[in-house]
């Protein structure tokens, strides 16, 4: 059978049938775990494809296809963790060199911009990114790269992904987009003009909340060179069980997705009508201020959304009264996740600049499983009632 590419396909096709589709050697249907550190050389004058596994293992190689294809690049690259992903690939950055990052990113990616990065001579200004203007201004002479996140974390801002990579183009500037919360099957950034894609696997590609993980993907050949350069010099890569158990977890990507963002939906609409919830954060709302644009560059709001409760005491009602959610670190799992990002997520951000966020002590964010929704309401409603 020819091998057609994922772009030809719809979305749920794509998630089941790219990458590399069954074994080679044997047609087994799904990819051996190839549990080695090295490979035999046959004889010395061949030319191997492998050599060592922390340099190339097929089942890392065909999650890296997988993602590579899904996200609409050429090269992927799979990582540790998330958090693995994103140093790993911000490393092609030099000493000296100026990085814009949106205000709201991952607690652990302003951890390790304003506590290891600034050490290695590499300065981060955090802007309000959904105000490219303002981006515009924070550009300085040796501004290398912008670092962005959209649907931001935990208060689901939305960035102008065609605008900003619009701007940083203009003045050579690199884009890094962690797409974890949209996943590639509603966001593609690389479409978008954005140049490195990077996820915690561990969330929505992974989907189970039994693996840790990240990735990386680019569609131009140098950038490619440089992240297998350093993937390989810095070890940060990802084992083979891992990597197997994520193209597992991707196979499934479209179903969860759509089922886990229309609960999402009706559960902001539920929310937003409550008197206990002050705030509402969901972008799939046509009040939510980035609605337009998110429509523009997603094809759903997603499955995460953020509620406001209003103090520290009610989250701790409310998460003591929840039978369904697990209260945990972590989302894009098939069970509901709340979180609450300032013991959390956001634990390492220090309160000035949490507060600058919006990241109140009664801010929850939930990531919506595949549970029924009425379930989800009852248990939110009990919840809730518990205030
Ligand atoms: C948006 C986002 N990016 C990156 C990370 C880091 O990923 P990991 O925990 O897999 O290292 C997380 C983890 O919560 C995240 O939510």
């Amino acid at each position: 059978m020819s091998k057609q590419h994922s772009s030809e396909w719809l979305p749920e096709t794509a998630v089941v049938h790219s990458g590399v589709r069954y074994d080679k050697a044997t047609g087994a249907s799904s990819i051996p775990i190839y549990q080695t550190s090295t490979f035999h050389w046959e004889d010395l004058d061949a030319t191997m494809i492998y050599d060592y596994a922390r340099s190339g293992n097929p089942t890392r190689d065909a999650l890296e296809q997988l993602v590579a294809e899904l996200e609409g690049g050429s090269h992927g690259f799979a990582f540790a963790s998330g958090m693995a992903a994103i140093t790993t690939s911000l490393l092609v950055l030099s000493s000296g060199d100026h990085l814009i990052a949106g205000e709201d990113i991952y607690g652990g990616s302003f951890r390790a911009l304003t506590q290891v990065f600034s050490r290695l001579g590499i300065e981060t200004s955090f802007v309000d990114a959904t105000n490219v203007e303002l981006v515009a201004a924070a550009i300085r002479p040796n501004t290398r790269a912008f670092l962005l996140e959209t649907p931001s974390n935990p208060t689901l801002r939305v960035l102008d992904l065609r605008s900003l990579a619009e701007l940083a183009h203009s003045r050579n500037i690199l884009t890094f987009v962690d797409n974890t919360f949209m996943s590639p099957f509603y966001q593609k950034p690389l479409e978008l003009g954005i140049d490195v894609v990077i996820h915690s696997a561990t969330k929505f590609l992974g989907g189970h909340s039994d693996v840790i993980g990240g990735v990386a993907v680019v569609k131009d050949e140098q950038l490619a060179a440089q992240i297998k350069f350093l993937q390989n010099g810095f070890g940060t890569i990802l084992g083979p069980q891992d990597s197997w158990l994520l193209i597992r977890g991707i196979k499934t990507l479209a179903v969860r997705m759509k089922s886990s963002s229309e609960t999402a939906l009706r559960l902001a609409e539920w929310f937003i009508e409550h008197p206990k919830v002050q705030k509402v954060f969901y972008p799939g709302l046509a009040s939510h201020p980035g609605y337009d644009i998110q429509m523009s560059q997603a094809s759903s709001g997603g499955a995460v959304l953020s509620i406001d409760v209003g103090s520290r005491e009610n989250v701790k009602r409310l998460c003591s009264a929840l039978k369904l959610p697990l209260v945990a670190v972590s989302l894009g799992g098939v069970e509901t996740i709340v979180s609450y990002p300032v013991q959390m997520s956001h634990a390492a951000m220090p309160k000035p600049e949490r507060d600058k966020r919006g990241i109140t002590e009664g801010l929850l964010r939930v990531s919506v499983g595949l549970e029924a929704f009425e379930d989800l309401q009852k248990d939110f409603q009990a919840g809730l009632d518990a205030i």
